[in-house]
């Protein structure tokens, strides 16, 4: 499984050629991949404005009212994945680009109304249209992996009652991972990993033991927290190699198999 953040922008691509070469080596590969970064941009080209909302806990997170989640929806499937599933195709890969929707694969549950702050006013929302993941059906990647395709996926997730709901990509990666038993979980971003100090890339932390992970979420801002979070849980539920590394260096998949970026380990050091 590899996950490859929105932030990278076109750095994205630079995971293909890798993807190229471990299913040439007969291994399965599953992208999963962001996209909130240009959905914001499209947001702003076609005039609206991209909200946030914080809540009790002091999160802060999108505010996914209808025309969010369609700026969200038009940037992942319209603008993020046929660029990747293009440059996969060119380099050989039998790629195809599917959503959380698509065949059943991943159902989420609405967040219920909660009491937050949007632009600095106290206030109950009751039109988020996003949610947690509740379960994931496996059956349509099996099959495209079966076929030798590799699967291009991305939120949104449907939940049977709301319809489609924006749901975290990181989650998501790791959820689809676990769900196929996979070997390996590569998220890729545009950092080394986790960071002592985000403003300094040489204070990288090679090993975060997943049964731990209270001391270094500390360390994390908002968008860290959820990677550490779900790469931890990805970890504890039997994904035996999780790693967070940097996608933006030349070869990003085989690096990142080969040891940089933050690996989760089992138990306190
Ligand atoms: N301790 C940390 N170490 C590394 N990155 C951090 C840390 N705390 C916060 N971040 C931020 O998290 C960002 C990565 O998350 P995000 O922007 O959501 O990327 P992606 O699109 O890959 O999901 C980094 O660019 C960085 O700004
Ligand atoms: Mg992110």
């Amino acid at each position: 499984m590899v996950k490859v953040g929105g932030s990278l922008g076109d750095d994205m691509s630079r995971a293909c050629a890798d993807i190229r070469d471990l299913v040439a080596e007969g291994s399965s590969v599953v992208v999963v991949h962001g996209g909130g970064a240009e959905s914001d941009r499209l947001a702003a080209e076609l005039g609206r404005t991209t909200r946030y909302l914080t809540s009790g806990g002091g999160r802060r997170s999108r505010y996914t009212d209808a025309e969010a989640l369609d700026s969200l929806t038009l940037g992942m499937l319209g603008r993020v994945k046929p660029p990747l599933v293009v440059e996969l195709l060119r380099t050989g890969v039998r790629a195809v680009g599917l959503s959380g929707v698509d065949g059943g694969l991943v159902t989420a549950r609405r967040t219920p109304p909660a009491r937050v702050v949007v632009d600095g006013v106290d206030r109950v929302v009751r039109d988020d249209l996003s949610g947690r993941i509740a379960d994931v059906d496996p059956h349509l990647l099996r099959t495209l992996l079966d076929g030798g395709y590799v699967p291009v996926v991305s939120p949104p997730a449907l939940d049977p009652e709301a319809g489609p709901l924006n749901v975290d990509a990181d989650r998501f990666a790791a959820r689809l991972a676990v769900a196929l038993g996979a070997d390996w979980l590569i998220v890729l971003s545009n950092v080394p990993g986790l960071l002592r100090d985000q403003d300094d890339p040489a204070s990288l932390v090679a090993e975060v033991p997943c049964d731990d992970l209270a001391a270094h979420l500390d360390l994390a801002g908002g968008r860290m927290k959820v990677k550490l979070r779900s790469a931890g849980e990805a970890r504890l539920a039997g994904v035996p190699h999780v790693v967070l590394a940097d996608g933006r260096v030349p070869s990003p998949v085989l690096a990142a198999r080969a040891g940089s970026g933050t690996t989760f380990v089992e138990g306190a050091r």
